[in-house]
């Protein structure tokens, strides 16, 4: 009898024992950390609550119309985007009675449109000052020294990240990887791009537009001088469009969006280094009869 039994003890016996001595592991999980600073909950505040009307003009309805017209009458719920763009932009930033109206237009559930706008950080849920500067810190820009840029915006706003002026001026962001690593660092203010930034062209460029913002008399939120999304600003001055959007104002000349290092777009900045001769035509042979 014994012996029948003796293959399977040893066997199981030693497994047995290590499974005693196995150490007991319980995985447990976390809420996944928020990538961004705005809650992914609405909270009422007085100037966000669904009590506040909210219509687009009848310029904007036009818009709308053009927008829904390029989607099947089935299908329209996928211009929620560009229709809560049109909202921000015309309120000055996606409240929850922007949404409330796009569901309305859109005929689709209020949440649904909730998730897209918190979804998508470019959707500003609460107001922000008439310059959103939103200042990449992801690695390449990182490694170009954003600190410097985050440090200039910090020293000449006297704000840091999320706050906004008392003067409702400006609004500081810092934000990932905004597509212009190769002109790093940068910082996108409203729609414009400013790139190749050091801590001195990015004081100067935050003073111009403050200056040029009180040479204007223009209110926060009011059209104005840079080119608005996000901040109630509608249009851009005819001066600057005319000017490649560059202007002065009040002596004060605003650099045009790009780079401020003086180079163009993203060639490099020491001059070309290859291609620089005449390229071979497609007939071309090689001098040396190699082709
Ligand atoms: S990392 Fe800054 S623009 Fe891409």
């Amino acid at each position: 009898m014994a012996s029948k039994f003796t293959p399977f003890l040893c066997r199981s016996a030693p497994r047995a024992l290590r499974q005693l001595q196995r150490t007991q592991w319980r995985a447990f999980s976390v809420t996944v950390p928020a990538r961004s600073d705005s809650l992914m909950v609405h909270r009422d505040t007085p100037e966000n609550n669904p009590s506040i009307p909210f219509k687009f003009t009848p310029q904007n309805e036009e818009l709308i119309k053009e927008v829904l017209s390029r989607y099947p009458s089935q299908y329209k719920k996928a211009a929620v985007m560009p229709l809560l763009d049109l909202g921000q932009r015309q309120h000055g930033f996606t409240s929850i009675s922007v949404m409330n109206e796009v569901a309305r237009i859109l005929e689709m559930p209020p949440m649904r449109v909730y998730e897209v706008a918190t979804f998508y950080t470019m959707y500003n849920r609460n107001p922000v000052g008439r310059f959103h500067v939103q200042i990449c810190t992801t690695t390449p820009c990182m490694l170009c020294n954003s600190d410097a840029v985050m440090k200039a915006c910090e020293d000449t706003l006297g704000i840091h990240h999320g706050q906004t002026t008392e003067d409702g001026l400006f609004t500081m962001t810092e934000v990932e990887c905004l597509g212009a690593c190769a002109n790093a660092p940068m910082v996108q203010i409203n729609d414009d791009y400013y790139e190749d930034l050091t801590y001195d062209s990015t004081v100067s460029l935050l003073k111009a537009l403050k200056h040029a913002s009180e040479a204007t008399g223009a209110k926060p939120g009011e059209a104005g001088l840079a080119s608005g999304t996000g901040t109630g600003s509608a249009e851009s001055p005819s001066a600057a469009k005319e000017q490649g959007r560059a202007y002065e104002a009040g002596n004060v000349q605003v650099p045009t969006p790009g780079p401020l290092s003086g180079r163009k777009s993203c060639e490099p900045a020491g001059g070309l280094t290859t291609l620089t001769s005449e390229p071979w035509g497609n007939e071309t042979l090689r001098k040396d009869g190699a082709l």
